[in-house]
């Protein structure tokens, strides 16, 4: 959950590391440092705080001169974040220096029995002993660095991607992987390392993504030479031309990553379903179902893992897949299934989603699931990912970087992927006559119109969160297709405005909930006409009649609510089935611009990170 950063070539190292970190802030920003070889000696600088605060402290402290360096931003595990425990970090002699994203969890043992050796340690990081090891391995083996950091490598158990060089040999930087992302970006006389390739896209087009268990030694003037950590094997580097620009990876106009990614979802939709939904034909294409497609339509029942808002799309999965393909579908905390023991077998299909591709508890029920023999299916945005690479087949999202650290783009687009799947299969099975098939492929469609027709409430948004921008508590209702939509706007709320916040079934209510309504308790309630629209209703007089403040999310002409509700948003009429779509953009802005008003960091909520590469 940190970002890594490296540079080695011709240029000088430091604003690219600096603008690299910038970008890679997404992974975690308590702390920041850079360590630059000027020729001669490494010069390191590195504070608690963000990127920004470090480029004002190394322009003062140190020499911002080379064209070798690693730099990196954290997200703590080891230690709180401050000065001593970020990264960069020395070995006790001063002549290596490390970058570390991941956990070395046997770091205990190894301080101890270095410190037998007279080793001192300056901060409580788990890096700080591995740099050591390091360094102890080249002094009683005699050997190179890289030979160092693969017996070090073998050594340790737990997570890492690091960046490790020598001052007394300033013509190569080691990486290695395993379980973190690494990219290594191939420049002309020149390399990059990063934890994605935002930092290098301006430079070069070519990159290779270490796979886990490999190591490579990046030095000037020769190819990349991989090798697996365990056993030493040549590996052979695949260079990849990637996709990505640069306007893609900066704000383009919006104050904030979130804002801009809330007002990319028309596009970023239909990017996800261009060349795969063909209305005009009657087809829905995708490779990774259609070569697996009996895995698809002889499976017991798919299993669904995911976190956060990735599980709240599996919920709204759940509802599509049963509803319209009539599959039995179980979705999971992939952080509980991973520890339960759970049952699985070699006829159930489990789809594992993520935004990152790189969560550890997805991972890690994606192994099991492996393991115990199931048809693995991923679902992810980030090409070349951990959990793309890990799965059987996948179908990415094609939502673009998402950068704010609060999942918008994702979250749509993961579910037009899913819809689209279930789609597919309920056609396959026989569930559909062609004309609802139609039917069905047509309206989505133009759910990028409506998406763009929703987005055109911001103005009455602004107005309605600068009423409750000052509340302690909020709870959102929802019911059916809308039930996870509900979660999903509750969690929006509390991880960007920090104001605390439950989703509820709106049936639910009753059974607790309704105990915490008063004239204070705004309720967000979503009453789209299709789908329990008389049930909802009932459920708002019940808040109505206990002085709870109304916010409606309806159809478009919707009447009846409006007499009841304090503010009403409307979004446009579509198939109950894709309501999520339209629904969850009214809550994002809400959000949005409560947490605007709260002043609080948008982009970068407290304690959390983008990707949650540790459990
Ligand atoms: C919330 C959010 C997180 C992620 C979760 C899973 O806005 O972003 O809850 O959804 O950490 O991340 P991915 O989808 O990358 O596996």
């Amino acid at each position: 959950m940190c970002g890594i950063v490296g540079y080695i070539g011709y240029r000088d190292a430091y604003p690219i590391l600096i603008k690299g970190l910038q970008r890679l802030e997404y992974r975690g920003y308590d702390s920041a440092g850079v360590a630059l070889f000027d020729g001669n000696n490494i010069n390191l600088a590195k504070t608690k705080g963000k990127v920004e605060d470090l480029s004002k402290k190394a322009k003062t402290d140190i020499s911002l001169k080379g064209t070798l360096g690693i730099g990196h931003t954290r997200w703590a595990t080891h230690g709180v974040p401050n000065d001593v425990n970020s990264h960069p970090h020395y070995s006790n002699s001063g002549d290596l220096v490390i970058i570390h994203n991941g956990i070395i969890e046997n770091y205990e043992s190894i301080k101890k029995e270095l410190g037998k050796r007279g080793y001192t340690f300056s901060s409580d990081t788990d890096t700080e002993v591995l740099v050591n090891l390091i360094e102890e391995v080249q002094k009683t083996e005699d050997v190179k660095l890289g030979k160092a950091v693969q017996i070090a490598l073998n050594q340790v158990v737990g997570a890492y991607a690091i960046a490790v060089f020598d001052r007394k040999k300033p013509d190569e930087i080691v990486v290695a992987k395993l379980g973190s992302p690494l990219a290594i970006g191939v420049g002309d006389k020149e390399f990059f390392i990063a934890s994605d390739a935002s930092p290098f896209i301006e430079f070069t087009n070519n990159a290779v993504y270490l796979e886990d268990e490999e190591m490579a030694i990046v030095r000037l003037g020769k190819e990349i030479k991989l090798r697996k950590i365990k056993d030493d094997a040549i590996a052979y580097p695949n260079i990849l031309e990637l996709q990505l620009n640069l306007e893609e990876i900066e704000k383009g106009g919006y104050d904030h990553f979130m804002l801009k990614e809330i007002y990319e979802q028309p596009r970023a939709i239909l990017d996800t379903y261009r060349g795969r939904l063909l209305a005009d034909q009657g087809i829905i294409r995708m490779a990774g179902i259609d070569d697996h497609l009996e895995k698809f339509l002889n499976a017991n029942r798919i299993i669904i893992v995911a976190c956060g808002t990735s599980w709240h799309a599996g919920l709204v999965a759940e509802y599509i897949f049963e509803d319209l393909a009539r599959i039995p579908v179980e979705v999971e905390y992939a952080s509980e299934f991973r520890y339960r023991n759970p049952v699985i077998t070699d006829k159930d299909v489990l789809i594992a989603i993520s935004q990152s591709g790189e969560t550890a508890d997805t991972l890690a029920a994606i192994k099991l699931a492996k393991e115990r023999g199931a048809f693995v299916f991923g679902v992810c945005n980030v090409v070349g990912s951990s959990i793309a690479r890990e799965t059987d087949a996948g179908a990415y999202t094609h939502a673009g970087p998402e950068i704010g650290v609060a999942s918008t783009k994702a979250f749509t687009t993961q579910i037009t992927v899913l819809t689209l799947i279930a789609l597919k299969l309920a056609k396959e099975k026989g569930e559909f006559s062609s004309s609802k098939f139609h039917e069905f492929l047509t309206e989505l469609e133009t759910i990028p119109a409506k998406v763009e027709r929703a987005l055109q409430s911001d103005e009455l948004i602004k107005v309605i969160a600068d009423v409750y921008k000052d509340s302690n508590n909020c709870l959102y209702l929802g019911r059916g297709y809308n039930f996870p939509v509900a979660l999903e706007g509750a969690l929006k709320l509390k991880e960007i405005s920090y104001i605390h916040a439950e989703g509820y079934p709106a049936a639910e209510m009753k059974h607790g909930p309704i105990a915490l309504i008063d004239e204070q308790m705004p309720v967000i309630v979503i009453a789209t006409k299709k789908g329990h629209y008389e049930k909802v209703v009932s459920n708002i007089q019940e808040i109505k009649s206990r002085k709870g403040q109304i916010i409606a999310i309806v159809t478009e002409g919707d009447e009846q609510v409006r007499n009841l509700a304090d503010h009403v948003v409307e979004v446009p009429e579509t198939l109950e089935s894709l309501t999520p779509l339209l629904t969850t953009i009214p809550l994002q802005l809400l959000s949005y611009h409560i947490a605007v008003m709260r002043d609080c960091n948008v982009d970068q909520p407290r304690n959390l990170a983008k990707s949650v590469t540790v459990e």
